[in-house]
Parts: C-alpha cells; sequence; structure tokens
C-alpha cells in the first residue's frame, strides 16, 4: 500500500464541490487538510502523470466536461497571529478557512480591512487567484504574502505582493503561473483603529438610509451583506458563481463613442481607461431573467448566470456563448469570463 492511497478517491462527482451544481466527475479526487497530505498526493500525481485541478469551495470554477485527472480539495486550515503592533496585526491563514468565517473573526475582534468583502463565498487560498473584490475593496490593499507548494517539484515558494501582480480579478496565478501552485497559506496585514471606506456608492446610500453617519466595520459589514443578500443568489438555494464575465474596461475613445450612441450608459473610472458593468450591457440586450432550459440569467442581476436545477457546464457555457455574442453585436464590447472554466 502507498503512503497516499487513502487520501485518493476515484470517479467522484462534483455537485457538490462547484456552487454552479454542475454534475461533473473528477477521475480522482483527494482532500487534503496539510502540506503533509498534499506532498503525498503529489507523489501520486507524479506517479500517474496525470494533471490536477485545485479547488477551495468551487464558488468560481464552471467545468464543462469531466475532469480526467485528480481534483485536489483544498481544506488545509489555521490561523494565526504573525506579527502585531501598536496599529496593525498581521494574520496568516490557511488556504481552505472559510473566507466569510475569517472576515466575522476580524470583524468581531475590530481587525478593520476586509469587512467590505463580507459574504463572499469560498476558501482564503483562492482569494489571491483574482485578487478578490467587493464594495470599493480588493483584498490587495491588505495583502502581504502567501506560501505555495509547486505541483511538478513539490517546494514551496512565497510570494510577496509585488510577485502576485494583482490587477481588477486577475493575478499571475491566472496568467504566467496558471495551475503551477497549490497555495497553501496566506499573509493578510489589518488595522487594529479601523478606518471605513465606505467610497462605493451603493454602499454610502444604504448607510445613509439606515442614518449611519460614522460606521463602525461591524456595521459596513451588516450593510454589505443585506445589499448582497438583495441581489445576489444564494448558491445553496440556486446554483450560481457570482458574476460570470468581469466588467469590461475600455479605452476613453471607445467610451466615447459608446457614450454617444447609449448616453445612459453607467461607468466608472479605471486608471486611464473607463470601466462598464458588464450586467448593463448584458440587461440591455434583454437576457436580464432569461431562461434556456434550465440555464438562466439571474432576474434580479444580469450578470449572474444560474442553474435552476440540472443544468450540464457546457449548457451554461453555451448560454454565455450566446451573451457574449449579443453583447459583441450591439456594443462592439468583448466579455471575458471571471469563472475559471475548466474541460
Ligand atoms: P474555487 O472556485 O474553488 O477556485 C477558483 C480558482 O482558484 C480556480 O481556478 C482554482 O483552481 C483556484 N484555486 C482555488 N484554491 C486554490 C489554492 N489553494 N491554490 C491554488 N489555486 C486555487 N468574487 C469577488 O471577487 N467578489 C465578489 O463580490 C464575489 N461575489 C460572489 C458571489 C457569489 C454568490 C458567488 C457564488 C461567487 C462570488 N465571487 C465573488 C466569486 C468567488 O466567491 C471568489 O472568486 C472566491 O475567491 C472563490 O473561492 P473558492 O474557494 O470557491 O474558489
Ligand atoms: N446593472 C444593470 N442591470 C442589472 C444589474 C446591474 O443595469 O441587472 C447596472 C447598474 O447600473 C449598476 C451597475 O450595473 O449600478 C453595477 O451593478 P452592481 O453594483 O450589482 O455591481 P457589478 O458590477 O454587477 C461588481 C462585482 C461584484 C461585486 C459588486 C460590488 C465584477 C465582475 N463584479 O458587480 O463581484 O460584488 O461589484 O462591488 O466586478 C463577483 O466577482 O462574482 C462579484 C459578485
Amino acid at each position: 500500500m502507498n503512503d497516499y492511497s487513502h487520501l485518493i478517491r476515484e470517479h467522484v462527482d462534483l455537485s457538490d464541490f462547484n456552487t454552479m451544481g454542475v454534475s461533473a466527475k473528477a477521475r480522482y479526487f483527494a482532500r487534503v487538510l496539510s502540506v503533509e497530505d498534499l506532498r503525498k498526493v503529489l507523489q501520486f500525481v507524479h506517479a500517474e502523470k496525470i494533471p490536477v485541478y485545485v479547488l477551495g469551495g468551487g464558488s468560481n470554477v464552471l467545468f464543462i466536461d469531466d475532469y480526467e485527472g485528480l481534483v485536489l480539495l483544498n481544506e488545509i486550515k489555521g490561523r494565526e497571529i504573525q506579527n502585531e503592533t501598536e496599529d496593525h496585526i498581521q494574520l496568516k491563514i490557511g488556504a481552505g478557512e472559510n473566507w466569510h468565517d475569517l472576515v466575522m473573526h476580524c470583524v468581531s475582534n475590530n481587525w478593520g480591512g476586509i469587512e467590505n468583502l463580507s459574504l463572499i463565498p469560498g476558501s482564503v487560498g483562492a482569494a489571491p487567484i483574482q485578487n478578490i473584490g467587493a464594495y470599493g475593496v480588493e483584498l490587495e490593499e491588505v495583502f502581504v504574502s502567501l506560501e505555495a507548494i509547486e505541483i511538478t517539484t513539490g517546494k514551496r515558494k512565497v510570494f510577496t505582493k509585488e510577485a502576485c501582480q494583482f490587477g481588477y480579478r486577475e493575478s499571475v496565478f491566472k496568467r504566467e503561473l496558471k495551475g503551477r501552485f497549490v497555495i497553501t497559506s496566506i499573509v493578510l496585514e489589518l488595522q487594529k483603529h479601523p478606518k471605513v471606506n465606505t467610497s462605493y456608492r451603493a454602499l454610502s446610500d444604504a448607510l445613509m438610509e439606515k442614518g449611519i453617519a460614522k460606521p463602525t466595520i461591524k456595521e459596513v459589514s451588516d450593510t454589505v451583506i443585506e445589499i448582497r443578500q438583495s441581489k445576489l443568489p444564494d448558491p445553496s438555494k440556486i446554483g450560481n458563481t457570482g458574476s460570470f464575465f468581469k466588467n469590461p474596461v475600455i479605452t476613453g475613445k471607445a467610451f466615447e463613442a459608446l457614450q454617444k450612441k447609449y448616453p445612459q450608459i453607467p461607468h466608472y473610472p479605471a486608471g486611464e481607461e473607463v470601466k462598464v458593468p458588464a450586467a448593463w450591457l448584458i440587461d440591455e440586450c434583454g437576457w436580464k431573467g432569461k431562461r434556456i432550459g434550465d440555464a438562466g440569467v439571474h432576474t434580479m442581476q444580469a450578470l449572474v448566470i444560474v442553474n435552476y436545477g440540472n443544468a450540464g457546464g457546457a449548457e451554461i457555457w453555451n448560454l454565455a456563448q450566446d451573451i457574449r455574442k449579443s453583447v459583441k453585436e450591439k456594443f462592439g464590447v468583448e466579455l471575458a469570463p471571471e469563472v475559471n472554466v475548466v474541460g
């Protein structure tokens, strides 16, 4: 018996491991609780010469087909204070911890910085992959470093913030280093005397409506949760992966041409360029609330594709392609998926 055989299962249905609720099968599947487990599973992968796909909460993946390699479910836990000063606290967190639980832990200790990122589904280890962001804050603002194991060599590597090359829903792990590392822990720096960030319009409006002029981080977190619950579908009730596409960032020139034709088009500055909400473009093409078989566009948020029950990954993907095509035809804008497509 090999050192790893107790960790490996075969022909595992992935429906419960992706929030879209797509029923693809993994040829091999392993749940790892520690770096030691991870190293053992990598021995198996090397012996069998098969590819690996790392999963956390499965809330940003779309399996279009069965996966012929090994799906590795990262459940490496742990939370420890790495460093503390008068003003800051540095936390090291295992990749398999739940992101929202971490946010709640920080809010209850009055450690500020990630309260705007309340209720984002998924694991801590996936947060750097797309530099998660919401309500005016992105992970990179509190990020210090991460530790990862290289899949081909088993070597441990530390990545600083700069090395992660964060951008809007982007990092080096979605580009040059895609599929090359398993993130095992991350380090964040939080404020012990928090300054809240209420720059996001929907958040400041909601706080104002509640008559809260000087919110605490708990009030910011509660309000973000309320806004999210009012428009995003709960994956435990209806399959989805949040925003299916990224918001396109276009040149000022391209935007001016669009604005001439559609004066009401919402937009936000993005450095030298302009960010346009994909939800608006999709909505204007008439997709909101549309349903084709069990695949559909959410009734409250046009950027969210939902699985009403038994839609397969390919069915969801076909709907996404149709949406993309109509946005391109009407506005000349390309939508890029935010979701990580497998297969
Ligand atoms: P998974 O879906 O399991 O994986 C995502 C990607 O990361 C995959 O490519 C996977 O291979 C890779 N990966 C995962 N863990 C590791 C690891 N340890 N090492 C290496 N690679 C890894 N995102 C936002 O940014 N902002 C939002 O506001 C937001 N809202 C959402 C709302 C809903 C209802 C849903 C369903 C999703 C939302 N998302 C949002 C997307 C999603 O929650 C995030 O992308 C989250 O970080 C995914 O975490 P996960 O553990 O589920 O990742
Ligand atoms: N809108 C429409 N129709 C809709 C929904 C929205 O026209 O059905 C327009 C409105 O003008 C609205 C604008 O689009 O003001 C933006 O909508 P919203 O505030 O809901 O935000 P979003 O751009 O759709 C982004 C992120 C979310 C994040 C929220 C809050 C991306 C791809 N998505 O959504 O992240 O939670 O802002 O910060 O950047 C995710 O990444 O999965 C995700 C949910």
